[in-house]
């Protein structure tokens, strides 16, 4: 996974596919990024209640597909008939909230897997993520992501060879919005808010060796500085309009 540094431009990745023009983390948005020309992907990732990983942003499965339910108290024979793509457009009626393993399978970039869970034990959801990774076959293209420490660390001790990423925003605790816990979680990159990449911090996070990816940025005027400033990724919703802006700077 290639870090960005002195090249021609970072890594882009769409955020939740390419979710401007398409329903988020659907296939329809993950190969429209591929079409795009993004170098990956960034999707989120739970546990439904029957105990399948789905690729799902939010707690509650109103606001993409219209059924009032949370994810984990809804099973998938329930999840795999909603429709996650007619709420954002009639033109993507029908689109369905995919399983990870058909995530990953579907497409052919790399995939910034975001292992989303609140609870220290995670129910199961990380070693899930794992046996998906593995049945598709797809570990070289994986990069794991999450806001959770529990979830990094149990990664590393299940699967020590996937590299893994930590997410951080401006609540979060002292240690883990300066990139200070990344020694002992043993990360490889850092994934900022965008509010917290300043120059200093990015160049800072560079010097020790961690490939660094701010989210999310849609400005392609941003992307550039942040590219500038050392960015080795960047996290977007409008991976056509970032790549338009780096290839314009050539
Ligand atoms: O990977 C960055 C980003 O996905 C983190 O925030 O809430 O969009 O999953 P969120
Ligand atoms: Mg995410």
């Amino acid at each position: 996974m290639g870090t960005g540094t002195g090249t021609r431009r970072p890594l882009v990745w769409a955020h939740r596919g390419a979710s401007r023009q398409a329903p988020e983390n659907t296939i329809a948005a993950f190969a429209l990024a591929e079409r795009i020309g993004a170098d990956g992907i960034e999707l989120d990732t739970q546990l439904c209640a029957s105990g399948e990983a789905i690729v799902f942003h939010d707690e509650s499965l109103g606001r993409t597909t219209g059924f009032a339910g949370l994810v984990a108290e809804t099973p998938w024979s329930t999840i795999r008939e909603l429709d996650a793509g007619a709420r954002f457009d009639a033109r993507f009626a029908g689109e369905r909230v995919p399983l990870l393993e058909d995530a990953l399978a579907a497409t052919k970039l790399l995939v910034n897997v975001e292992i989303k869970s609140d609870r220290r034990d995670d129910r199961g959801l990380t070693a899930t993520v794992l046996a998906a990774v593995r049945r598709t076959g797809s570990a070289s293209r994986v990069l794991l992501s999450s806001f959770n420490p529990f979830c990094l660390l149990r990664a590393r001790a299940q699967e020590p060879s996937l590299p893994r990423a930590l997410l951080f925003e401006r609540d979060a605790t002292f240690l883990l919005r300066h990139g200070l816990s990344a020694p002992a979680l043993g990360v490889v990159a850092l994934h900022p808010e965008d509010g917290l990449a300043t120059d200093q911090a990015v160049a800072r996070w560079r010097r020790r060796g961690y490939a660094v990816s701010p989210w999310t940025v849609d400005d392609p005027v941003r992307a550039v500085a942040l590219h500038r400033a050392g960015a080795s990724g960047i996290i977007t919703n409008v991976p056509d309009r970032l790549l338009q802006a780096f290839a314009a700077r050539t």
